[in-house]
């Protein structure tokens, strides 16, 4: 079983989501299937089969903070999933560690599942950023807690690691932490996504542009091992 995350960012409307609950209501996958979209279609998702994620959310559950989105909200809208630090976030709109902590800590208060983003700017030093990034949660009981791996230069970009650097850096997170599931994100396409899939350490995969096309997230969704 692989946890598949899409992340659908400031993409989709009604009809996107319609095709997505028809298209996946419709397969068998032993795989975790959860689709984050923006947070104002969350609520168009009705008899939806799996799971709903958000991509952000605030540190506190009500109060005056204009135009914020609370856990507390997405909790009732039905979601399960959280995204939070996402390099879109930390880097559009200066999310830092101590940030990204508070937003995990209301996650977790509120019970739902956060999916907490981390991945290094520079290609030649990943260890050095990831360690501060991590640094945060290592006394941390996370239980619950899945970390998504996310190069930021592999973002969009069509360029990943190779399949040993991704393996070799999610086995670092995990013996840094106290071993959450682990996710890989960054240009997963039809064309990567079973090898890397293949590495006994990944988890499972955070997709951007590749879980807006409903044919490609299919495909993606019903991954089978077969080794
Ligand atoms: P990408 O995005 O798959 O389009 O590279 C991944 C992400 O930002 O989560």
């Amino acid at each position: 079983m692989k946890i598949i995350v899409g992340n659908w960012k400031m993409n989709g409307d009604g009809a996107l989501v319609k095709s997505f609950v028809e298209g996946l209501n419709g397969i068998e996958s032993e795989n975790k299937i959860v689709v984050c979209p923006p947070a104002e279609l969350i609520c168009l998702f009705k008899n939806f089969k799996h799971n709903i994620g958000a991509q952000n959310c605030f540190w506190e559950d009500r109060g005056a903070f204009t135009g914020e989105i609370s856990a507390l909200s997405l909790k009732e809208l039905g979601c399960k999933y959280v995204i939070i630090g996402h390099s879109e976030r930390r880097n559009l709109f200066n999310e830092s560690n101590d940030t990204i902590f508070k937003k995990w800590n209301n996650v977790v208060k509120n019970g739902l599942v956060p999916i907490v983003c981390v991945g290094e700017k520079d290609k030649n030093s990943w260890k050095d950023e990831l360690i501060e990034q991590l640094k945060i949660f290592t006394n941390q009981d996370l239980n619950g807690t899945i970390i998504a791996y996310e190069p930021v230069w592999s973002i969009g970009t069509g360029e990943i690691p190779t399949f040993d650097r991704i393996a070799q850096t999610l086995e670092f997170i995990k013996d840094t932490l106290s071993s959450p599931p682990t996710l890989y994100g960054g240009s997963v396409n039809l064309k990567n996504y079973r090898q890397i899939l293949e590495q006994k350490v990944v988890d499972g995969l955070l997709i951007g542009g590749a879980s807006l096309e409903l044919t490609k997230f299919l495909e993606i969704c019903e991954y089978k091992n077969i080794q």
